[in-house]
C-alpha cells in the first residue's frame, strides 16, 4: 500500500503489540547451590540459589517485569515426590523470600512431580504405568503448600486428568479461594523441552510422557483440553510450546475468551541462542519478532526465558 510506505507512520497501523507486563519470567530455584549456575543448554540462564531470588526478582521487577513462575530443584527426590509439599521445600522457601521483599510481584508456581520424583515422571508410577489418579492428591498437596508460603496462581503441568478441578476444590476448602489457576491446558508431548529438563533436572529415566502430553498432531484435542479445565475451574489456560504451536494459540483464542497464556519454552530460547552466537542471527530483532508473533497469534501473556532482554528492547 502506497499510503503506507513511509516509515514514520508505521506505529499509527501496528495491530500487534508485546507490553512488558504480557511477560512472564521462569526462575530456577535449586537448592543444592550456593552461587548462580548456568545451565549448559540454556546459555546465560541460571539456576539460583533460595537466597538469591529476591535479589533476582528484584532486578527483573526494575525493568517492569511484573511476573514470575518458580521451578524448585530439591535436594531429596524420592518416588512420591514428598519434598514438593514440604513447607520448608524449595520453592516453599523461596516464595516465602520473595513475598517478603517485594509483595506486588505475582507469584506463579508450577505444580508437577517431576522434578521431586527419582523417576522423572508427572505422575506417581507403578510397574511403570503413570497412574492418574493416586497422583491427584499429591498435586492438591503441594498447591495446597505452595498458597501457604504465600503464592498468588498455581500452575498445574502435569497434563493429569482432572488436575485443576481437584487442586480447585482443595484450595477452597484449604481457605485459598483467593488463589487462581493457570492451567498447561494443552501441553504436548514436545522435543522443544529437553534444554529444560537439563535445568530443572527433571529427565525420565525410562519411557516417555506421551501417555499424558498431547501428541503434537492433533489440534482439535486443545480444544477439549481447554474447555475441560475452564470447566474444572481454570482461570488463565495454556498452550505449550509456543512458536511451533501458533495456529493452536490462535484456535483456542478464537474459540474461548479467558486470559490465553502462551509458554516459549526453553528449546525454542536455546535455538535463538545457538544461532546469535554463531551470528547467523540478530537476537535482539529476533526476539521482538517471536514475540509479536506469539501476540499476534493471540496470546494474552507469554511465558519466557527472554523476559529481561525483552523488557530492554520493549
Ligand atoms: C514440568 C514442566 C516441563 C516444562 C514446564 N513444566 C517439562 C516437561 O513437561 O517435560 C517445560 C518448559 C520448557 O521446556 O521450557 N512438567
Amino acid at each position: 500500500m502506497r499510503r503506507l510506505r513511509k516509515d514514520k507512520m508505521r506505529p499509527l497501523f501496528r495491530q500487534t503489540r508485546v507490553k512488558v507486563e504480557d511477560l512472564i519470567m521462569p526462575i530456577f530455584v535449586d537448592e543444592n547451590i550456593s552461587s548462580k549456575k548456568e545451565i549448559p543448554s540454556m546459555p546465560e540462564y541460571y539456576r539460583i540459589p533460595v537466597k538469591d531470588v529476591s535479589d533476582e526478582v528484584g532486578k527483573a521487577m526494575e525493568l517492569g517485569i511484573k511476573a514470575f513462575i518458580f521451578f524448585g530443584i530439591p535436594k531429596h527426590k524420592d518416588e512420591l515426590a514428598t519434598s514438593a509439599y514440604d513447607d520448608d521445600g524449595v520453592v516453599q522457601r523461596a516464595l516465602k523470600n520473595v513475598n517478603k521483599d517485594f509483595s506486588d510481584a505475582i507469584l506463579i508456581t508450577d505444580v508437577c512431580l517431576c522434578e521431586y520424583t527419582t523417576h522423572g515422571h508427572c505422575g506417581i508410577v507403578k510397574d511403570g504405568v503413570i497412574l492418574n489418579d493416586a497422583t491427584l492428591p499429591i498435586l492438591e498437596k503441594i498447591a495446597i503448600s505452595h498458597a501457604k508460603a504465600g503464592v498468588d496462581i498455581v500452575a498445574p503441568s502435569g497434563m493429569m486428568d482432572g488436575m485443576v478441578g481437584a487442586i480447585r476444590n482443595a484450595l477452597d476448602r484449604s481457605g485459598f479461594e483467593d488463589v487462581a489457576i493457570m492451567s498447561y491446558s494443552a501441553k504436548y508431548a514436545s522435543n522443544f523441552y529437553s534444554p529444560f529438563r537439563d535445568a530443572a533436572d527433571s529427565k525420565f529415566t525410562f519411557g516417555n510422557r506421551k501417555s499424558y502430553q498431547m501428541d503434537f498432531h492433533n489440534s482439535d484435542e486443545a480444544l477439549r483440553e481447554v474447555e475441560l479445565d475452564l470447566k474444572e475451574g481454570a482461570d488463565i489456560i495454556m498452550v505449550k510450546p509456543a512458536l511451533a504451536y501458533l495456529d493452536v494459540i490462535k484456535k483456542v483464542k478464537e474459540t474461548f475468551t479467558v486470559p490465553l497464556a502462551a509458554y516459549n519454552v526453553s528449546g525454542e530460547y536455546a535455538m535463538v541462542k545457538a544461532a546469535s552466537k554463531l551470528g547467523f542471527l540478530d537476537e535482539k530483532e529476533i526476539i521482538y519478532e517471536i514475540l509479536i508473533s506469539i501476540k499476534r497469534a493471540g496470546a494474552d501473556l507469554i511465558i519466557t526465558y527472554h523476559a529481561k532482554d525483552a523488557a530492554e528492547i520493549l
